[in-house]
C-alpha cells in the first residue's frame, strides 16, 4: 500500500471517554435495576448509543417499548455530555497530537471516524475542532461500526481510496470496520481483545511517522 491517510476512532484512542460513557450507563442500569459493571461495559465500545442500550436491557433480561427506549437514551446522553461540557484539553490521550502534527507536516490526510454523535461537541472541548481534514461521526452515518459506513465516508470527504488509508481503533467493531472497509487496521489497546487488527499498540504514544513507515513496509503491504 502507499499511506495517503490516517483516520482515527474518537473514543478511546484521541480521548478516554469511555469512563463518562460507563457512568452515565450505570446510573441508568441503577435506575432499570440491571446490575452493570465495568466488565460489561467493555461490550459497549464502539457501539452505537441505541445498540448499547440493547445491550444493557439484554444483561437485566428487560424488554421496552421503543418510546421508552428512546427515553432512556436521551437521558443517558443529557448525563454523559453533562461530563463531556466539562472536557479541557490535558484529557486529549498523550501521544495523540504529536502524531497528528506529524502526519500533517508530511502530507498525509487525517480524518476522525467515530461512532459518536457527540463528536463535534468533544473536539470542541478539548481544542482539536480544526486539526482534521474531515470528520464523519454519528451524524454522519447510517449503519454503526462493525459495518464500515463510517470509515468509507471519511475516505471519501478526504478523497482518498480507501487502500491508501490506515485506520486507529480501540474497539473491536472498529477493527472490524476498518477490515470491512478494506483499510489497514492497528489496534490501540490490549492485543486480547484487538487481535484481528493488522498491527497492535497499548496507546497513539507508542506511535510516530518513522514507525508507521516501518510498519507499512513489513506489515501492512
Ligand atoms: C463510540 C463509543 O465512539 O460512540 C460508544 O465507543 C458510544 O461507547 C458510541 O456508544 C455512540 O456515542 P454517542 O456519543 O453518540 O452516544
Ligand atoms: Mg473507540
Amino acid at each position: 500500500m502507499i499511506l495517503k491517510a490516517c483516520i482515527f476512532d474518537l473514543d478511546g484512542v484521541i480521548v478516554d471517554t469511555a469512563k463518562y460513557h460507563y457512568l452515565a450507563w450505570k446510573k441508568l442500569a441503577e435506575q432499570l435495576e440491571i446490575p452493570f459493571t465495568e466488565t460489561d461495559n467493555e461490550r459497549l465500545k464502539g457501539v452505537s448509543r441505541m445498540d448499547s442500550l440493547e445491550i444493557i436491557l439484554e444483561l437485566g433480561h428487560k424488554k421496552l417499548n421503543e418510546d421508552l427506549k428512546k427515553k432512556y437514551a436521551a437521558q443517558k446522553n443529557t448525563w454523559y455530555t453533562d461530563h463531556i461540557k466539562r472536557m479541557t484539553p490535558d484529557e486529549i490521550l498523550p501521544g495523540s497530537l504529536e502524531f497528528i502534527h506529524e502526519l500533517r507536516n508530511a502530507g498525509i490526510r487525517v480524518a476522525i471516524g467515530s461512532a459518536s454523535k457527540n463528536t463535534p461537541l468533544i473536539l470542541e472541548r478539548v481544542g482539536i475542532k480544526g486539526l482534521f481534514d474531515a470528520v464523519a461521526d454519528g451524524n454522519s452515518v447510517e449503519k454503526a461500526k462493525p459495518d464500515p459506513e463510517v470509515f468509507l465516508k471519511a475516505a471519501e470527504l478526504i478523497g482518498v481510496d480507501p487502500a491508501n488509508c490506515v485506520v486507529f481503533e480501540d474497539a473491536a467493531a472498529g477493527i472490524q470496520a476498518a477490515l470491512n472497509a478494506g483499510m489497514k487496521c492497528i489496534g490501540v489497546g490490549a492485543t486480547e481483545v484487538l487481535g484481528k487488527a493488522h498491527f497492535v499498540i497499548p496507546g497513539l504514544r507508542e506511535m510516530n511517522l518513522e514507525k508507521l513507515e516501518i510498519l507499512e513496509r513489513e506489515i501492512l503491504l
